[in-house]
């Protein structure tokens, strides 16, 4: 298996897998105008959280992390039309991209964007005593993965699930001893969770365009 082949399958699976959305495509053409990193999810990725948020019914939605919105957008096509879907950008440019693309879905009545420090919006959210959250997307600056995922434990209810992106980034995440503070704090979430009475947890590895990685899918009991 080589990366070329990864990327070959990745396409033919995306292909069948995930219609064409005018609105997913438009976020990503705009995000690309206004100079975004391109570190969204890949199409079949977004299909496997959407498809994971549809499986737990979500009405409430978490994420932190929001870039131009284009995970945002995958997860808030799948609400209910009362439910809704807070997500968490430090960026303002950033979020303005996003902004505007769940305007251009249609999708701003639904879905709030919370510019500020993902770990100090997650305070705040805990503080407002909010209904809890079915659904969780961890997708940001890794080395908080800790807060972000302690929060969202806080956040939720038995049976929400809890998704934290970029887990095994090349197998980085098996290096006892390791320097780097995201693999660290990655590798402490998952130590959390392997040995948590609360909380069940399986990393699902992928291999594609962006080489091998993988998400942590986990569920309050
Ligand atoms: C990998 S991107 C998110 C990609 C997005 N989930 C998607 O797939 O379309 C990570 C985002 O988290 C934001 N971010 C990084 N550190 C943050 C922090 N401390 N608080 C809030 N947002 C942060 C970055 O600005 C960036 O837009």
């Amino acid at each position: 298996m080589t990366p070329e082949i990864w990327s070959q399958t990745e396409d033919y699976l995306s292909a069948l897998l995930c219609p064409p959305d005018a609105d997913l495509a438009l976020a990503l053409h705009c995000s690309e105008q206004e100079h975004l990193p391109p570190i969204n999810v890949s199409p079949l990725q977004g299909r496997q959280i959407s498809l994971l948020a549809r499986m737990v019914g979500a009405r409430r939605i978490l994420e932190v992390g929001t870039l131009g919105g284009y995970s945002t957008l995958w997860l808030a096509k799948t609400l209910p039309p009362d439910g809704r879907m807070i997500t968490i950008e430090n960026n303002p440019v950033h979020a303005a991209v996003a902004i505007g693309n769940l305007k251009q879905a249609g999708l701003s009545g639904q879905v709030e964007v919370r510019l500020g420090n993902a770990a100090e919006r997650l305070a705040a959210l805990i503080d407002e005593k909010a209904e809890p959250y079915d659904f969780f997307f961890i997708d940001a600056d890794q080395h908080n993965n800790v807060v972000y995922f302690e929060s969202c434990l806080r956040l939720g209810r038995p049976g929400s699930v809890i998704v934290l992106d970029n887990v095994v980034r090349s197998g980085e995440v098996r290096q006892t001893g390791t320097t780097n503070q995201a693999v660290r704090a990655t590798q402490q979430v998952l130590q959390m969770v392997g040995s948590a009475e609360d909380v069940d947890g399986a990393v699902f590895q992928t291999v594609g365009r962006r080489g091998h990685d993988g998400m942590l899918v986990a569920r309050i009991r």
